[in-house]
């Protein structure tokens, strides 16, 4: 059973993976209005990566016998200015999520809720990935500036990006 604050914190957790998915749906919306398509096939997987992430969240609480409350999804940026300003932003939002992840997992030792910081350490190494692969986005549109065959190169390349459940998981 989880203790309350626990609970607490693992069910602002779930808004907070969800408010990433619609944030990143948001940013799939932009990319299709400025016509990279790509980027925006991108975008729509991690969506779903991060509608699984809140999903692993909400298992888990049902798991341990408690109950998952839902609360208010906040309104989502709709419009950047350049990609590389939307990706910068999703590398700021990643960095925070990971703090909030390290928080959960800070709690969980506090608290001696040994599983939920086994369960926790499945994010602690995606969120390694995550900002990883953020970057190296960021980098690539810094070194393109404002050449736009660069950046059809790398729309192209970002668009074969596919999701797939994670092993444990199909
Ligand atoms: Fe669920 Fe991108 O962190």
């Amino acid at each position: 059973m989880l203790k309350k604050k626990m609970l607490k914190a693992l069910n602002k957790q779930i808004n907070a993976e969800m408010y990433s998915s619609y944030l990143y749906l948001s940013m799939e919306s932009y990319f299709q209005s400025v016509s990279l398509a790509g980027f925006a096939a991108w975008m729509r997987s991690q969506v779903q990566e991060e509608m699984y992430h809140g999903m692993k969240f909400y298992d888990y609480v049902n798991e341990r016998g408690g109950k998952v409350v839902l609360e208010a999804i906040a309104k989502p940026e709709g419009d950047w200015k350049t990609p590389l300003a939307a990706f910068e932003h999703i590398l700021h939002h990643e960095q925070m999520v990971t703090a909030l992840i390290n928080n959960l997992m800070e709690l969980a030792g506090a608290e001696k809720d040994h599983a939920t910081k086994i369960f926790l350490q499945w994010f602690v190494s995606e969120q390694v990935e995550e900002e990883a692969s953020v970057g190296e986005v960021v980098n690539k549109l810094r070194l393109i500036k404002n050449d736009s065959s660069g950046l059809f190169l790398l729309d192209a390349q970002l668009g074969k990006r596919t999701f797939t459940l994670p092993q444990q998981d199909m």
